[in-house]
């Protein structure tokens, strides 16, 4: 009998239950297989923290946001001997093959882990929408609905005050959620990552707005997006993969609107709030196939390798191929939300 090791790493993703309960069940009772959970990503196979998986302690998970298996960003390659630990855990569990489910970083640890040796089938996950390789990652759907309802929330109150509302969505280097929830929410300007923008501009759109009689103006910005010309708006801590904790361009946009332009704004940061609760029905179901794909994977002996969607279908894509860039939001997208700017 085989025994397959799973965890979860990075930031927490509505449906990551979903992937744990479906390499569980199709695990279990489709390939005979055990199933052995490492707690907190990467730090389970530094510390050997463990928890044996069953039908009994992953039932009713499905609906259920974060993960029970927990999570870090810990990295094994930036911290001593961690990596030889890895393997030591891997070897003292008796893991045939690991199933990481993350985003570039997780994933790009199991990648390093595969080309020395070891069999990992990875699992793509992010509410940033942009790893390459996969069309969707699952918890993006979940991301952008949540982010759409404040959207939705926001226009009225900004409506009944006459004000400029600037909403952060999270999205470190892509603008996927800011995109999906502005067009979804009828945002009169988008700002992301991709595209440097250009403070003048966005208040000149505004003013050419309301000069035309409307009273208000939703404005959505990735929390990744930058000023032509200016500094990005980080905190000064990085995490074990060098990322630098982004947040709080919208603070600095509020202020630079109302000044320039006189009218009053508000902003709200979603933040966290966009990564917590239920995953939608779609998420659960990305998910789902994509935990069963996965366990299927180890089953055929597909290592090194990461399950996506493709159109409608899960494909298996390369580790090295959908890591070697990220996937930036598609051009034709923006112009088409641009279409319905201020
Ligand atoms: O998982 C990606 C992400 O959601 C980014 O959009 C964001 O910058 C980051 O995670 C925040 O991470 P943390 O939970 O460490 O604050």
């Amino acid at each position: 009998m085989e025994r397959v090791g799973i965890l979860t790493g990075g930031g927490d993703c509505p449906g990551l239950n979903a992937v744990i309960r479906a390499v569980v069940r199709k695990g279990i009772n489709g390939h005979g297989y055990s199933v052995c959970g490492f707690r907190n990503g990467w730090a389970g196979l530094v510390e050997n923290d463990t928890i044996e998986l069953t039908h009994e302690n992953t039932a009713g998970i499905l609906h259920r946001g974060g993960t029970i298996l927990g999570t870090s960003r810990t990295n094994p390659y930036s911290a001593g001997d961690a990596a030889e630990q890895v393997k030591r855990t891997l070897e003292r569990e008796r893991i045939d093959a690991l199933i990481p489910i993350g985003g570039e970083d997780t994933l790009g640890v199991a990648r390093r882990l595969s080309h020395e040796g070891i069999d990992v089938v990875g699992v793509p996950k992010t509410i940033d929408n942009d790893l390459a390789g996969t069309d969707f990652t699952f918890g993006f759907n979940t991301a952008v609905q949540v982010a759409t309802d404040a959207i939705d929330r926001l226009h009225t109150t900004a409506e009944s005050h006459h004000r400029v509302m600037v909403v952060e969505v999270m999205g470190r280097d892509a603008g996927w959620i800011a995109t999906y929830s502005g067009m979804a929410g009828g945002a009169d300007a988008i700002l992301v990552p991709e595209r440097a923008f250009d403070i003048a501009e966005v208040c000149s759109r505004i003013q050419r707005r309301h000069d035309s009689g409307r009273t208000f103006s939703i404005i959505v910005v990735a929390e990744g997006a930058k000023p032509k010309g200016g500094a990005l708006v980080a905190h000064e801590e990085s995490d074990a993969f060098g990322h630098v904790r982004l947040g709080g361009i919208a603070v600095e946009l509020e202020k630079e609107i109302e000044q320039r332009t006189g009218f009053e704004s508000r902003m709200t940061i979603l933040g966290h709030v966009q990564r917590g609760g239920s995953p939608t029905a779609y998420d659960r179901v990305l998910a789902t196939r994509f935990g069963v794909a996965a366990v299927d994977a180890v089953s055929e002996g597909a290592f090194g390798q990461m399950v996506a969607l493709r159109g409608p279908d899960i494909a298996r894509v390369a580790l090295d191929d959908a890591l070697r860039e990220p996937k930036l939001l598609d051009p034709t997208l923006y112009e088409t939300a641009e279409a319905f700017f201020g």
